[in-house]
């Protein structure tokens, strides 16, 4: 008998705090906790008052946006340390330890209540009345806010994002409903959705089965992003997957930071890299600058652009056409460039024509122009007898390169982020596999794939991120993704500072006589 009571009452101490833990997450945020929130992550006060952060021994004052809670704390609380200081793990069992909490510095004190709280945050004590490290700001703010404030930190670790229950993980996808790319839009939804399926009949992730919503996706840019906005503001939507962004990469980029929804391999050639970095979306495939840099990596790597000693022995140029939106293509290739320390050009240096002043003849030429202004450079460079190597991104592809003049044959080379190749055996299978079972549409298999890929990577995170999971969470392991093979494209790295997962590309020439085209490289790294 004694054993199995004592095994009894180990279980039911071993699964108290499960148990406490589950009440806890069903529950959704009060209104007081969720301006508690606010001020916890983003030091504004909800009720428009003041808020101030008073740093460091000599009590420098700045607004607490500057110097929010979870920036130091994390957004779960459990701090991180950073620099050298441990920001205190501020959850709600860890401040309330029965016997009291030794820190690793050796600062000794009783649990926190919430009188305690307050008083750590407002004058920076813990309960055994010991002053706390400097890097722990005080806050000065109003009786209200500190209500608010303490009421959420007792939430902190517990409370889920939005989408998120404990047998389900809502996500979804933007997708164009009507006009040109209403097909597009319906197949990448029908190859979600097929995927997701077979995930909930394999179990789901930790038991939660994935939901899919589809939100419209209307042409202009601005209707696209306000759509989306309803959408998340409304709907409890816990990451985005797949969306068509064409036309709108700045808009929804922006919109899914401002309220902190991840996105997962968006469908676009423009991924949107500037400084300070979003940290909300994760691209899969390069967009146009890293693809310019491949053919730098390339073309400074074939021997016939080396002399002996290993410089260049041809001249190079980068051409443009008038578009705005190769610009920063075109530095992308000169900085690529620099950065190889490859000379180019007669002068040292990339010359850089505009296709409308077209007049010296360089050797090497990367190509910068799509459709009439590419034919128009072709049959110009013909008319003169003039046959460079020219160095083309994939993307700007099309029939006016297929019908460059003969002279071009097999001095065409066109980089792409991911050949057919790539798509391993396996995987391919289990495309093909999908396509069966769920009847996927036959057209535009290729960005079927390439948002199966995407589908991938979102699901090997949410597993990794585990049964705990938060936007947050989530973030930081996609961040710790090194080379993932999705089994669809090349090798996927993110990190804390790199948000596309392939980058590089394969350079495949293009046999004008004929119309094939032929693998000119293996994978080139374009950083
Ligand atoms: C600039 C970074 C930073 C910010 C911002 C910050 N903290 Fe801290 N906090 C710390 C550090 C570091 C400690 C650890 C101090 C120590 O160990 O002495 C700490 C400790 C604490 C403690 C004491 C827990 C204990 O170990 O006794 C509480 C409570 C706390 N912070 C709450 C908050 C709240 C609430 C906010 C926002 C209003 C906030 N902190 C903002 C860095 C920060």
């Amino acid at each position: 008998m004694r054993p199995i009571v004592q095994y009894g009452i180990g279980c039911w101490l071993g699964c108290l705090p499960m148990l406490i833990g589950l009440s806890a997450f069903a529950a959704e945020l009060t209104p007081q906790e969720e301006r508690g929130k606010t001020i916890y992550l983003e030091g504004t006060s909800p009720a428009g008052n003041e808020i101030t952060a008073v740093i460091g021994d000599a009590g420098a004052e700045v607004p607490a946006a500057v110097m929010p809670c979870g920036s130091c704390h994390g957004p779960d609380g459990r701090g991180r340390p950073e620099g050298g200081i441990s920001p205190s793990d501020l959850t709600w069992p860890a401040l309330t330890k029965p016997y009291g909490i030794e820190h690793p510095s050796g600062r000794q004190h009783p649990p926190y209540d919430l009188r305690m709280l307050k008083r750590a945050i407002t004058m920076g004590t813990d309960p055994a009345g010991n002053s706390l490290h400097v890097a722990m700001p005080r806050y000065r703010l109003t009786h209200q806010d500190a209500e608010d404030l303490v009421a959420y930190v007792q939430r902190l670790g517990t409370d889920l994002d939005p989408g998120l229950s404990l047998d389900s993980i809502t996500l979804a996808t933007q997708l164009p409903r009507e006009g040109r790319f209403a097909a597009l839009g319906t197949a990448i939804e029908a190859v979600l959705q097929a995927y997701f399926d077979d995930v909930n009949e394999q179990g789901g992730i930790y038991s939660r089965r994935i939901n899919l919503r589809v939100i419209a996706a209307p042409d202009a840019a601005d209707d696209r992003a306000d759509m989306l906005r309803g959408q998340l503001e409304t709907e409890e939507i816990f990451a985005l997957v797949g969306s068509f962004l064409p036309g709108a990469e700045e808009q929804v980029a922006d919109l899914v930071e401002e309220l902190r929804t991840p996105l997962v391999g968006p469908f676009t050639q423009d991924p949107q890299l500037g400084w300070p970095l979003n940290p909300y979306v994760f691209y899969l495939l390069p967009g146009l600058e890293d693809l310019g840099r491949a053919m730098v990596s390339y073309a400074a790597e074939r021997s016939d652009n080396r002399t002996a000693e290993g410089g260049s022995n041809r001249t190079a140029a980068d051409i443009v056409d008038a578009e705005p939106r190769f610009e920063a293509t075109a530095q992308a290739i000169v900085a690529r460039a620099n950065e190889l320390d490859w000379p180019m050009g007669s002068s040292g240096e990339l010359e850089r024509i505009e296709l409308a002043e077209l007049g010296t003849t360089p050797d090497r030429v990367f190509l910068l122009a799509s459709g009439e202004q590419q034919a128009a450079f072709f049959q110009r460079a013909a008319a003169a007898g003039w046959y460079p190597q020219v160095f083309l991104p994939g993307s700007l592809f099309g029939n006016q390169t297929f019908d460059a003049p003969a002279g071009f044959d097999d001095r065409i080379f066109l980089a792409f982020p991911t050949l057919p190749s790539n798509q391993a055996a396996a995987s391919a299978r289990e495309y093909r596999d999908l396509a069966t079972r769920f009847s996927l549409p036959a057209k535009h298999v290729t960005a079927q794939i390439a948002t199966l890929a995407s589908a991938h990577v979102l699901i090997e995170a949410l597993k990794r991120a585990g049964r705990e999971l938060s936007r947050s969470r989530l973030i930081e392991v996609l961040e710790g993704f090194s080379e993932f093979d999705n089994g669809l494209t090349p090798l996927v790295t993110y990190g804390p500072n790199r948000r596309v997962g392939v980058q590089g590309a394969y350079l495949i020439a293009l046999n004008v006589s004929d119309h094939s085209l032929v693998p000119a490289s293996g994978w080139v790294k374009s950083r």
